[in-house]
């Protein structure tokens, strides 16, 4: 497929250009910070560099694509304001653009903090309702509705992947629950990319970790196979006086933040 890939300078853009890329898919890139060399060369439809909040950067670079994965976002709370613009208006701009270019698919990058401040009890459904924890987490909220009404309104196959703890490895004992490694996160944007989809569908990202705060069953039917578990990891980690608060809500830490901390 031809791939637009946002944020591609970024920690998951990078890992995911160059897994998409062995995968076999033609990748563009964009990106507020200039590719390096070694990545440009994993962008053959080209590595630009632009703010994808501006409906001419987002019309120019979904031309001609069959697919973006947008991973554009700042990944951390910030005010209201600066948190809808990095993640809802992105994801606005983004979509106009494939309306008005005809490009059929979004996999996005959404948060599990867009449920975060669901209580730790029962493993958590992909249709939880949403409670976010965070204004990080409203705006990823906000991100999925737009998801959802330009699926329903355009026809748009939307898959918004709810990303745990994107780390080489858990450091914490949450994220032996929360952890989605290097490897599984191009297994599932490949599959939210090729699997049969109609309208939206949220899945949760994380590896098939055996204390799994979240359902990953949504994700296994678009064809999502983690093979990773953080439980490998589990001797390494040690007790944390936080561990316990960080095990009461979905969103670990982000559930007690204060909110609107700037960027
Ligand atoms: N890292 C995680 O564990 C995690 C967990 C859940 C969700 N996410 C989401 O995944 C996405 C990527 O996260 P990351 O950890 O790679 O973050 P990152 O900060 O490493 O990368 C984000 C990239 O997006 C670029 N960017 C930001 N705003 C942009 C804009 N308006 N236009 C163009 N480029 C822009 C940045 O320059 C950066 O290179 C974010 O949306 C984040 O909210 C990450």
């Amino acid at each position: 497929m031809r791939v637009l890939v946002t944020g591609s300078s970024g920690a998951i853009g990078r890992t995911v250009v160059s897994g998409l890329s062995s995968q076999g898919h033609a990748l563009r890139g964009v990106d507020r910070t200039e590719a390096d060399t070694e990545l440009t060369g994993l962008l053959p439809l080209g590595a630009v560099v632009g703010d994808v909040t501006d409906p001419v950067v987002a019309a120019s670079v979904v031309s001609d694509v069959d697919a973006v994965v947008h991973l554009a976002g700042h990944p951390d709370e910030a005010t209201l304001p600066e948190s809808l613009a990095s993640h809802a208006h992105t994801t606005a701009a983004l979509l106009d653009a494939m309306v008005e270019a005809g490009v059929p698919r979004m996999v996005f990058a959404s948060s599990n903090h867009a449920v975060g401040l669901s209580p730790r009890t029962d493993l958590l459904a992909a249709d939880a309702r949403p409670r976010p924890d965070t204004f990080y987490g409203v705006a990823k909220v906000a991100a999925e509705g737009l998801l959802s009404l330009y699926a329903d309104r355009f026809g748009i196959a939307a898959v918004a992947l709810r990303i745990g703890s994107f780390l080489p490895e858990p450091t914490t004992v949450r994220e032996l629950s929360t952890w989605l490694s290097y490897g599984d996160a191009v297994r599932l944007v490949d599959a939210a990319l090729t699997a049969p989809v109609e309208g939206f569908a949220a899945v949760y990202g994380i590896s098939a970790n055996s204390r799994a705060w979240w359902d990953l069953e949504a994700g296994r039917r678009l064809g999502y196979e983690p093979r990773d578990d953080a439980e490998a990891y589990a001797d390494q980690i040690g007790a944390r006086s936080e561990d316990e608060g960080e095990g009461a809500y979905a969103g670990g830490p982000f559930a007690v933040m204060p909110l609107g901390k700037a960027i």
